[in-house]
């Protein structure tokens, strides 16, 4: 690969990327990973699905893993996630019909997981895309049914006592796409302040397609950044599949692709310095990203800054040039 400063050079915040254990015996992406970024989010192994086993036991050899790859290499962890309406497991379905039972539980896991990695992470995605889509709500799921709309509460006070130094996030998607799910998500984090909820920080996740009206991430870093909280733009990823409507003229997207990236790293950039917590993308190389692990069909997607070769594309050198 030609010679490029580290990504990370360009940025007085933390620069971010997603990583799986099963990534880390490519030399290739362990080389890149440490030259290019400061901070590392799990990609999955530090989830519920992964952590939690039917009998309540938690295991931390995946995670772990990742973490000390990351010391190794003098970058930070971001820590993702505690609560998801997507993962819940057997064991908390387990406990449903025992409210009292189940809160001990959720408390204790959020508890647990936390003390395991005080010192080794630098925040913590406590509650993950708690809004509908349509914005008319807080989504349903096991957390909600059964501790009522507090089980965002009792997370960030459960997160607070086990590690009071820890900035905590709550974290959501299309908040881009959707101004009635923005709105709701600030009504969220308005009420949550007034609650008195230790919250820090909110990440915006950015899995975008390229299709996306220009724009619309400005004005989303710039409503979220009105509360004062810190910002993080957490995950992001920009499809050019997503936005095409055949496999054969997704490639016509890469000019709007181009232009998102630098609204990205442009609007980001000029957020003030203090609520600048940091910006992620959601993987290294074009082969790396989910959407190429989900449904990968006859063409790849190239939603990513690096190439399957590891060449930082000229969408990537645009985003960096963008800064
Ligand atoms: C995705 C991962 O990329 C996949 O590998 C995994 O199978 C499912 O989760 N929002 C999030 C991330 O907060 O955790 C998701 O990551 C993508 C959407």
């Amino acid at each position: 690969t030609g010679a490029i400063a580290p990504l990370k050079s360009h940025v007085p915040f933390p620069l971010g990327v997603c990583a799986m254990t099963a990534q880390m015996g490519d030399p290739q992406w362990a080389a890149m990973i440490a030259t290019h970024f400061d901070r590392i989010t799990p990609e999955w192994e530090m989830k519920m699905e992964y952590i939690l086993q039917p009998d309540g036991s938690l295991r931390f050899d995946a995670p772990d893993r990742i973490v000390q790859q990351a010391r190794n290499y003098g970058q930070s962890v971001l820590g993702h996630t505690l609560i998801w309406y997507a993962q819940d497991g057997d064991y908390f379905q387990k406990l449903k019909s025992q409210r009292q039972a189940f809160e001990a539980a959720y408390r204790a896991y959020i508890r647990d997981v936390m003390a395991h990695y005080i010192g080794y992470v630098d925040g913590w995605d406590v509650v993950n895309e708690p809004i509908l889509d349509d914005g008319s709500d807080l989504r349903d799921c096991l957390w909600r049914e059964v501790l009522g709309d507090d089980y965002i509460d009792i997370a960030y006070q459960a997160a607070h006592e086990a590690d009071p130094a820890c900035p905590l996030i709550l974290n959501d998607y299309n908040l881009e796409y959707y101004p009635a799910k923005r709105k709701r998500f600030l009504a969220l984090v308005e009420g949550m302040l007034k609650r008195g909820v230790p919250l820090q920080v909110l990440g915006t996740q950015t899995h975008i397609a390229a299709d996306l009206p220009r724009g619309a991430i400005r004005e989303t870093l710039r409503d979220l950044a009105a509360t004062g909280l810190k910002i993080h733009l957490s995950e992001l990823d920009i499809s050019l599949k997503e936005a095409a409507k055949n496999a054969l003229d997704f490639r016509n997207y890469r000019d709007a692709q181009r232009a998102l990236y630098e609204e990205a790293a442009e609007a980001y950039a000029a957020l003030p310095t203090a609520q600048q917590f940091g910006l992620t993308v959601w993987g290294l190389r074009d082969k790396d990203s989910w959407y190429n692990r989900k449904d990968k069909g006859l063409i790849a997607d190239e939603p990513l800054l690096f190439d399957d070769a590891g060449q930082l594309k000229p969408v990537g050198q645009a985003f960096v040039k963008a800064l």
